[in-house]
C-alpha cells in the first residue's frame, strides 16, 4: 500500500433535532460568549431566531446574531464580522448556513484573536489558536462543516482566496437533516452535484487511498441515488442520509483532493469576472462540465468508475470496465437531466485568449495534477470549447 495522511480535526453530531443540543455541546468545550453567524435568508424565515433559543445552558450566553453574510463573502464581509467578534468578547462563533456562512464564520473565529488582516492571514496562513468554530450546516453539499478551508472573495482582485490549514477547520459540526426540510429547489439541486462530485472528484484522484475511498465510494452512492427523491420528499430520514454523505465526501475529497471538474469551474469563474461574462451558479456550473470530463476520463478511471456504476446499478459484475463506465456517464447525464440542471455555458462564444486564460488557470491548480488523467494544454482547450456545447445533444452510451 502506499504511503499516506489523512487528518480531520472536527467533532461530529449527527441525529435529526440535535440542534437542539447545542448548548450544552459548547458548554462541555468551554465556550461561553456565542455568536450565531448566518445569512438573510434563513435569518428572514426563523431558523437563526429558532437556533438561538437553544444556545442558552449553564454558563453559555448568546450575545447576538450576525445575519449579514452574503453569497461568495469576501475579505471585507470578514473583517466586519471580526469587528462584531471582538466588540462583543465573543468566544464561540457559531456558523449556521451553506458554504458560504461555514466560510465566513470559520474564517471569522480563525481571523479574531489574530491583529492581522484577513487578507494578511489568507496570504501567509494563521498562526494561534482559533475561537470555538461550531458549524450548523443548513444544506447537503459543500461539506464545510469538515473543511480546512474557508474560500473567501478578494475585494481588490475578485478571486478565490481563503484562510486555510488545521485552524480554520470547526472543532465540532452538528449535522441536524431536520435544518434541510426547506430548502429552495434550486440550492438543493446545485448543492447536491457539488457534494456528489467531492465524492466522485475524491474517488477517481491521483491521491486517493484506502481511507478516502471508504469515504467517497458510498457517499457518491447516497448521493446519486436519493437526491432527487430527497428534494421531492424532503424526508427527514433521507435527508439525514444526505447529509452525512455530503460530510464523508468532504472528508474525502479535503484529504484526497480534486479534479477537472472543479478546476475547470475555478477558470471559467474567474474569466466571467474578469470580463464580465454572465456568471453560472458554482454548483451549476459542475453540471455543464460532468459529462465531458467523466469521458475524458474514462481511459484512466475505468476501473474505478465501473466499481461507482455496479454501486449504483447500471452495470453488471460480468461488463467490461471501460462499458461500465459508459454506462455510468450515460446515467450521470440522466441524473442531471432529471435534477433540470443546466447543460451549456449561457456565453455566445469564447475568445481564443479567453480559453487561454481558462487552460492556464486550470493547469496552475492542484486539481489538474490530482485529475486521473492528465490533460495536455490542447486538452483542457478542447473541454473549454465543448462546454459551450449542449450536452444532451450527445449520445452519451458510447465514447466520444
Ligand atoms: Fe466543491
Amino acid at each position: 500500500m502506499k504511503a499516506f495522511r489523512y487528518a480531520s480535526p472536527t467533532e461530529l453530531v449527527y441525529g435529526a433535532g440535535s440542534r437542539r443540543r447545542v448548548g450544552g455541546e459548547i458548554a462541555q468545550l468551554g465556550g461561553s460568549r456565542v455568536l450565531i453567524v448566518t445569512d438573510r435568508g434563513l435569518a428572514g424565515v426563523g431558523v437563526a431566531d429558532e437556533l438561538a433559543t437553544h444556545v442558552a445552558t449553564d454558563g453559555v450566553e448568546l450575545v447576538g446574531i450576525w445575519t449579514d453574510v452574503p453569497q461568495d463573502p469576501t475579505f471585507a464581509d470578514v473583517e466586519a464580522l471580526v469587528a462584531k467578534v471582538r466588540t462583543d468578547r465573543v468566544d464561540t462563533v457559531i456558523s449556521l448556513g451553506s458554504g458560504s456562512v461555514m466560510a465566513a464564520g470559520r474564517s471569522a473565529g480563525v481571523c479574531a484573536p489574530d491583529e492581522r488582516s484577513v487578507r494578511a492571514i489568507a496570504k501567509a496562513g494563521p498562526v494561534g489558536r482559533p475561537l470555538l468554530n461550531v458549524c450548523l450546516p443548513t444544506t447537503a453539499g459543500s461539506g464545510g462543516e469538515v473543511s480546512r478551508q474557508a474560500t473567501l472573495t478578494d475585494d481588490e482582485s475578485g478571486e478565490k482566496s481563503g484562510v486555510r490549514g488545521w485552524q480554520a477547520a470547526a472543532r465540532l459540526a452538528v449535522l441536524d437533516p431536520e435544518l434541510l426540510v426547506s430548502v429552495p429547489r434550486g440550492q438543493a439541486v446545485a448543492s447536491g452535484i457539488d457534494a456528489m462530485l467531492h465524492a466522485l472528484e475524491a474517488y477517481w484522484s491521483r491521491r486517493a487511498t484506502i481511507v478516502t475511498d471508504s469515504l467517497a465510494r458510498p457517499s457518491f452512492s447516497v448521493l446519486f441515488t436519493k437526491l432527487v427523491e430527497s428534494i421531492e420528499t424532503r424526508d427527514v430520514e433521507v435527508l439525514g442520509e444526505l447529509l452525512v454523505a455530503s460530510t464523508m465526501a468532504n472528508l474525502a475529497c479535503g484529504n484526497a483532493g480534486l479534479g477537472l471538474v472543479h478546476g475547470l469551474n475555478k477558470g471559467i469563474t474567474g474569466l466571467a469576472h474578469k470580463q464580465g461574462y454572465e456568471a453560472v451558479p458554482y454548483g451549476m456550473l459542475h453540471a455543464i462540465l460532468l459529462p465531458w470530463v467523466v469521458d475524458f476520463n474514462i481511459p484512466a478511471a475505468a476501473s474505478k468508475l465501473a466499481t461507482l456504476a455496479r454501486d449504483v446499478g447500471v452495470a453488471q459484475d460480468d461488463d467490461d470496465d471501460t462499458n461500465a463506465a459508459v454506462a455510468l456517464n450515460a446515467a450521470i447525464a440522466g441524473w442531471l437531466l432529471e435534477l433540470d440542471a443546466p447543460r451549456v455555458l449561457p456565453w455566445p462564444t469564447c475568445t481564443d485568449d479567453d480559453v487561454e486564460f481558462i487552460v492556464k488557470d486550470t493547469a496552475g491548480r492542484p486539481m489538474w495534477q490530482d485529475n486521473a488523467r492528465t490533460a495536455t494544454e490542447e486538452e483542457l482547450a478542447d473541454l473549454v470549447r465543448k462546454s459551450l456545447t449542449d450536452w444532451s445533444e450527445i449520445d452519451w452510451s458510447t465514447t466520444l
